[in-house]
């Protein structure tokens, strides 16, 4: 049974990737530029855009399963292509951002309702993963300034968020593809602990073994530096999230735990799995 893996150089995607090949699964796994990519030995990967669903065809063909990332512009294309490969099952990785009250006026979270929505009109039978704050927004945030000069600076420091290891995504994802029972769920995902963004900063220094520097500055600075290194649609995002986590604590959840079996991990292994992206 053949399991494709879009995004599978993603955050997620490559521990969907190497959790599925670890159950022996049989998984072709895609990029849109393979040669760049590194992969684990063994695997098939092949060359695969979801907005030219024209590439779709023969990376969906013979596969019953597929793990998915939300890209609204090719949709139809990929529900034609998969429907017509004998696809049965599209685990997605959606956002949380759909359960939001404001969620028709926020960007990010109608790209996923488009997706979710041609998936759930369409005869595939789906999962969706819909999760809070990734513990990787921390690298966009932070590893700059903690790499260059041991600093941050952020605009809300008592904030609170309950970020979500990646890991915990794709455990999530492989269970939703291997084992039964997932099938037309929607699982809003949130992080296991709400931190505030100074404790969050205490632990990647206590990973890297270094004290960092913790700066406040206005909402306006901060939205300057984070255009340095993220998209503007994710700047917002990240500013309205932080503003929300200091009248009302974040969302938590033990969901990792009931639908994998085993914790969500922590923050603080969170960093020190990516101690040397901070080094
Ligand atoms: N960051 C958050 O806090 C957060 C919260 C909730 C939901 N989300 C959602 O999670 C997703 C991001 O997850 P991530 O951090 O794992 O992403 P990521 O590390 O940026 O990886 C994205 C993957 O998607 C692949 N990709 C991009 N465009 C593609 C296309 N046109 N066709 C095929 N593959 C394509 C890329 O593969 P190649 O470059 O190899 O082609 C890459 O491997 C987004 O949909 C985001 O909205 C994020």
């Amino acid at each position: 049974m053949v399991t494709v893996v879009f995004g599978a150089r993603g955050n997620v995607g490559r521990h969907v990737a190497t959790g599925l090949i670890s159950k022996d699964d049989q998984v072709r796994l895609t990029s849109r530029e393979p040669d760049t990519a590194d992969f684990p030995p063994g695997a098939e990967v092949v060359a695969a855009d979801l907005e030219r669903p024209e590439t779709l065809h023969a990376t969906l063909e013979g596969a019953e399963r597929v793990f998915l990332y939300a890209k609204p512009d090719g949709i139809d294309g990929f529900v034609a292509a998969a429907e017509s490969a004998g696809v049965r099952h599209v685990v997605l990785l959606s956002s949380g951002a759909v359960l939001q009250s404001n969620a028709e006026r926020n960007p990010i979270a109608r790209m996923h309702t488009v997706v979710e929505s041609a998936i759930a009109e369409s005869g595939l039978e789906w999962t969706f993963i819909r999760p809070g704050m990734f513990a990787t927004n921390a690298l966009w945030w932070w590893q700059k300034s903690i790499r260059d000069e041991g600093a941050v600076r952020v605009p809300y420091a008592d904030a609170r968020t309950a970020p979500i290891h990646e890991r915990d995504l794709a455990a999530i994802a492989v269970t939703a593809l291997t084992e039964p029972g997932h099938r037309g769920h929607a699982y809003a995902v949130w992080g296991p602990e709400s931190l505030t963004l100074r404790q969050q900063v205490r632990h990647i220094g206590e990973a890297i073994g270094r004290e960092i520097a913790f700066e406040v500055i206005s909402a306006e600075q901060a939205r300057e530096e984070l255009s340095q290194t993220m998209p503007s649609i994710g700047v917002e995002a990240v500013l309205a999230g932080w503003k929300a986590g200091t009248a009302a604590p974040p969302q938590v959840s033990t969901i990792t735990e009931e639908i994998t079996g085993r914790p969500a991990h922590t923050f603080a292994q969170w960093a020190k799995d990516h101690a040397t992206d901070f080094r």
